[in-house]
């Protein structure tokens, strides 16, 4: 840090041609001019405490001042000493950092200088003695390289302060992608832990049901411990997804093909049952290359989201089309809607505004999506709805040639 004053102050030397015989000419004013300096103090304090922004640095009362009296005398005494080396310029560079310190704003650094230039120039015009044209500009070079040097620290500190706020931002990123990581893996220990016993509560309750009359009054108490298993199950699988995304296994896809097992499973959900569902296909969709199984999570996502915001009786659209080089779903509801933070951290992991969501349904869209060269976009507004639009390539980049042979297009 010194060094780089040093070099600043050894370059501003040069650039303003200061040298041997400024220094001279400067000595030579010492005697006279050193007694008349408590005149620039008082005008320097004047101004201080003429102008709120500079009083409201002076915070340290009665004795701060005198100090600072004492220290700016000794520092305009320095002017004159004649030596203008190393050890003056890394004296003079910790005035600059103390300045930072106490917070005065940088351009009092010029308007402070000004005032000091000006008492100083009007002394010695004063002055007996020749010369004088010499002298004043040799002064005007050096409070030239003074107020360089001031600066210099307020660099110096932008610098640090913007080097910490970059280490800041960039540990607590590295901190959160940990955290991920670790949420991440207990999370997929645990979901594999419960996925197989559940498969086996929900395959004997299916048994047991199957002997039971639809008549009989635990028939349906057994349907909805079915359904809350189906909802356990969603949840594990969405934390597994997340956390051991697969790449897609390409097939060519038949969307409406998709969306029917989709609306299968969703028509059995209360949430679904509550609200008005509309879909529109057009005829001549085509079909695309993607992963059937993740475009049906990513549909089943983005169905539940809607009803879930939706009011009793609301509405929720599905409408897909083919577009230039692929398809746009389109999920749209006249929900609640989400406000502009919500909205800014949906796709935020395990972020939720629901009592028992897993905040992970749109990162998983989002994962699914991006995997097949996709896009998606929300458009939402408080109170009015949510909509989601999702585009997909016919043919993502990356999907397997050879996959996606004549059979395959045949069936799944
Ligand atoms: C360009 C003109 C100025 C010069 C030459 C100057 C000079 C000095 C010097 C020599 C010091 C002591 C440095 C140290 O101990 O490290 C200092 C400290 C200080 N100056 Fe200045 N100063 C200037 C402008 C100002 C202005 C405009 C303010 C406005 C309030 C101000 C407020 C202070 C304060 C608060 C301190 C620190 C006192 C402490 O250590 O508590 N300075 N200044
Ligand atoms: N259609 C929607 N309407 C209003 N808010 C929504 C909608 N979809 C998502 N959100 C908001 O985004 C959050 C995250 O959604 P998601 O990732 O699917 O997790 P979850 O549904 O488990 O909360 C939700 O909790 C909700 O606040
Ligand atoms: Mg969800």
């Amino acid at each position: 840090m010194i060094r780089m004053s040093l070099g600043a102050f050894e370059e501003m030397k040069q650039y303003l041609g200061f040298g041997e015989a400024d220094a001279a000419n400067l000595a030579a004013l010492a005697d006279l001019v050193v007694p008349q300096l408590p005149r620039v103090v008082a005008r320097f304090y004047q101004e201080v405490n003429a102008h709120p922004e500079t009083r409201a640095v002076l915070s340290g009362g009665p004795a701060q001042a005198e100090a600072l009296r004492r220290k700016l005398s000794e520092w305009l005494r320095g002017l004159f000493s004649g030596r203008y080396d190393a050890e003056y310029c890394r004296e003079r560079a910790q005035v600059g950092r103390t300045h930072v310190r106490v917070g005065l704003p940088q351009h009092y650094m010029f308007a402070a200088m000004e005032v000091i230039w000006q008492e100083l120039r009007a002394i010695i015009a004063g002055l007996p003695g020749c010369d004088q044209e010499a002298k004043l500009a040799a002064l005007h070079k050096l409070l030239t390289i003074e107020t360089g040097l001031m600066l210099e620290s307020y660099r110096e500190s932008y610098t640090a302060q913007v080097r910490q706020v970059e280490r800041d931002a960039m540990w607590a990123r590295l901190r959160e992608a940990e955290q991920l990581a670790q949420i991440g893996q207990l999370a997929a220990s645990l979901a594999h832990e419960i996925k197989n016993p559940l498969a086996g509560i929900s395959g004997a309750i299916q048994v047991i049901r199957a002997n039971l009359k639809q008549t009989d009054p635990h028939w349906p108490v057994l349907g909805e411990v079915l359904r809350q298993i189906n909802r356990l199950d969603r949840s594990v699988k969405d934390l597994l997804v997340f956390a051991r995304p697969k790449p897609p296994q390409y097939q060519w896809c038949d969307l409406p093909r998709a969306i029917e097992r989709v609306l299968d499973l969703l028509r059995k959900e209360p949430e679904f049952e509550r609200i008005r569902f509309e879909y529109s296909l057009p005829r001549d969709l085509p079909p695309i290359a993607a992963d059937e199984h993740q475009l049906e999570q990513l549909l089943m996502n983005l169905l539940l989201n809607a009803a879930q915001a939706s009011a009793p009786g609301g509405l929720v659209r599905l409408s897909v089309a083919a577009r230039d080089g692929g398809v746009r779903i389109v999920v749209q509801d006249r929900g609640c809607g989400m406000s502009a933070d919500v909205l800014r951290r949906t796709f935020e992991p395990f972020f939720t505004t629901k009592a028992r969501g897993t905040g992970l349904g749109l990162p998983i869209c989002r994962k699914i999506v991006e995997a097949h060269g996709g896009k998606i976009a929300i458009a939402s507004e408080p109170g009015a709805g949510t909509e989601v639009a999702v585009d997909l390539l016919q043919h993502p980049p990356r999907a397997d040639a050879g996959v996606l042979d004549e059979h395959s297009r045949a069936d799944r």
